[in-house]
């Protein structure tokens, strides 16, 4: 069995030129690592490298390069292993992520459950996003995904699917965070349904070229780059097309501080904190503008045509 280090690398100057999506379609390192033994950002689980072809593309990257691959697998939120920065990337190592499926139901012609696998079968694109949390800390990462309107297409949502529910894993044996009351488990989140169809909403099955380190959301988590970090729910299991709209674990724990939209703005403070400004992992003063919707108005701004946004936060 490869160890990690011996596996077949890709360049980062191969995958992520800026303004262009990258296309992956093959596993290189087959499905053989994910036994293995190597060690990735605290993960005991090896990655498997994710080979990605080029595809143009209409979406802008952003103008600073990728943050560190270190910090953006060592500095988390992922409360499930605990509420502490570094402690995701510290007991991550202990959920199994294979074999993994996610049901997909509700509101649908075709309901189903799809394995790992067959989402990893998918052709896969590598996308840099900004990445902004609300906690007005924001990275660059290169995810690797595909649409989620290309899933929605294999179970085809009928006229009365208006919002999308997605329920993460809830695994007490391998979860040492669930032990917390902080958010009501298992971890949920929600988008209206043109949020979920919008094509920069990403099914995330990797990152930096690999497949996903647990911390991160493994085997399967969704990234939505123009809301705050914690509508991205990771390790999906259950994605629900439903008619009324879900109340997340987030706005369940604090609606007037986490609300349902959660679109990044500037101009909508958290109760607590400003969210005016951010700061750029790693530096330590938000010496950065806040930018409406993350950057992504061009994109995403039409979605809320005459909605109140303060209201709708
Ligand atoms: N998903 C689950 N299941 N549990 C979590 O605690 N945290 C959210 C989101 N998804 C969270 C989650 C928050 S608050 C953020 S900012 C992002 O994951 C962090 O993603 P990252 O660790 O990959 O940067």
């Amino acid at each position: 069995m490869p160890r990690f280090n011996d596996m077949p690398r890709i360049a980062p100057s191969d995958i992520t030129p800026q303004g262009v999506w990258l296309n992956r379609r093959h596993l290189i390192a087959g499905a053989a690592a994910l036994g293995g033994a190597g060690l990735i950002g605290g993960s005991a689980q090896a990655a498997q490298v994710i080979e990605p072809l080029k595809a143009a593309t209409g979406f802008p990257a952003p103008s600073d390069p990728p943050s560190d691959k270190k910090l953006a697998t060592t500095y988390n939120n992922y409360y499930e292993f605990g509420t502490s920065k570094s402690a995701p990337a510290m007991n991550a190592h202990r959920l199994t992520v294979r074999p993994w499926s996610v049901e997909i139901s509700g509101e649908v012609s075709k309901p189903r459950t799809i394995g790992i696998e067959e989402l990893l079968a998918f052709p896969l694109e590598e996308r840099i996003y900004r990445f902004r949390c609300v906690e007005a800390w924001s990275m660059v990462v290169p995810w690797i995904g595909f649409e989620f309107n290309k899933l929605a297409a294999l179970v085809e949502p009928t006229s009365r699917a208006k919002f999308v529910r997605f329920t993460t894993a809830e695994r007490p044996s391998e979860m040492p965070g669930l032990g917390s009351p902080v958010l009501d488990w298992p971890y949920t989140e929600a988008l209206r349904i043109d949020e979920a169809m919008h094509p920069l909403t990403l099914v995330t099955l990797g990152m930096y070229g690999e497949t996903l380190p647990n911390q991160n959301g493994a085997p399967v988590r969704l990234v939505v780059p123009w809301k705050y970090g914690y509508k991205s729910a990771k390790s999906i299991v259950k994605i629900e097309f439903v008619e009324k709209q879900p109340v997340s674990s987030w706005t369940k724990a604090a609606s007037h501080e986490y609300g349902f939209y959660s679109n990044v703005n500037p101009n909508v403070d958290h109760p607590r904190w400003s969210q005016k400004r951010e700061r750029l992992l790693p530096a330590l003063f938000a010496s950065r503008e806040t930018e409406m919707f993350n950057g992504y108005g061009a994109q995403v701004a039409s979605l809320y045509a005459g909605m109140d946004l303060k209201v709708n936060h």
